[in-house]
């Protein structure tokens, strides 16, 4: 969350921010707070709206759309959108946490800026909080740097080793998760108790040929909506035994989470579940998907 604070002190006052309609609700409350101080404007844009977005680049100051949203997972169609015209010294920002700079890499797509949350797949085992932020251009390296030493946001040498650590690890984490995130995104959505499937694997998923286009892996994070109530949601999320109920993502634990329980993330749909997908083993994590989502319709 740092990282994402030293991109937005980068801003001249009177800015205009452009931000999905979906994305990381820190963005979200980072970007209001500074409006309301009178900093800057923020519209918000659909994601797969790309006409919005072209139009956009030409008159914000800064453009941040995310690799893949959170938590719906809509894949913007970030190819045209970094080629087309920018304001001048406006920053065209990509939060490519969810994606990991092995499915894509935002600046050589032409993105101003990419920024990982290293909390999440790099350090991969949920005891690290750390970002990072990659630019093309040295006069942001440097902008960027002053403002975190500015901030106080240096990095601890533990968490800077446990980062160091958890990246030697991603490409073989990474493969093993979304092996088993597409499988049972398969599965899921055949489920008899499951309304809906997202992810960006799925042929249904309405961005999948943006996925397909833009990412060298679909990931490893599935959003599913249960069928019924969000207490028979929670019931499901009550009754795992081996995936975590927890809000941190891209570990090697599975973790699930009902968003719309989280202050702020009301419009989601009532039953949604996140479920990030770790590298357990696929069969172990299925059995208890398909019978905490039985029993919780059973119990109604
Ligand atoms: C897409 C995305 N970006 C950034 C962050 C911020 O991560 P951190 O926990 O490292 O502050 C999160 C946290 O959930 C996230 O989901």
């Amino acid at each position: 969350m740092a990282a994402i604070a030293a991109i937005f002190d980068q801003l001249p006052a009177g800015s205009v921010i452009v931000l999905p309609d979906d994305g990381y609700q820190g963005v979200g409350g980072l970007a209001q707070a500074g409006a309301s101080h009178g900093r800057w404007t923020v519209r918000r844009l659909t994601v797969t709206d790309t006409a919005g977005w072209v139009a956009a680049c030409a008159s914000a100051d800064l453009i941040w759309l995310e690799s893949m949203s959170n938590p719906l997972l809509a894949v913007p169609d970030l190819d045209i959108i970094c080629a087309a015209p920018r304001k001048r010294g406006a920053i065209l920002a990509v939060d490519n946490t969810f994606a990991t700079p092995l499915n894509q890499r935002p600046l050589a797509l032409g993105a101003d800026l990419a920024m990982q949350s290293v909390t999440k797949f790099i350090g991969g085992h949920s005891d690290l909080l750390g970002g990072v932020v990659t630019a093309r251009e040295p006069r942001l390296v440097a902008a960027l740097r002053q403002a975190r030493g500015l901030a106080g946001a240096t990095p601890g040498t533990l968490e800077t080793f446990l980062a160091v650590r958890g990246a030697r690890t991603l490409a073989l984490r990474l493969e093993r998760a979304q092996r088993n995130a597409m499988q049972l995104a398969e599965r899921l959505a055949q489920h008899p108790n499951v309304e809906l499937t997202r992810y960006p694997g799925l042929p249904s998923h309405p961005t999948h040929e943006a996925a397909r286009r833009l990412l060298d892996g679909f990931g490893t994070i599935i959003c599913f909506d249960v069928r019924g109530t969000a207490a028979v949601a929670d019931a499901v999320c009550g009754g795992l035994r081996l995936i975590q109920h927890a809000t941190s993502l891209g570990a090697v634990e599975s973790t699930i989470e009902r968003r719309a329980r989280v202050p702020g993330q009301e419009h989601l749909p009532p039953s949604l579940l996140r479920l990030s997908v770790g590298i357990e083993a696929v069969e172990d994590l299925w059995r208890d998907l398909d019978h905490a989502l039985r029993d919780a319709a059973a119990r109604g």
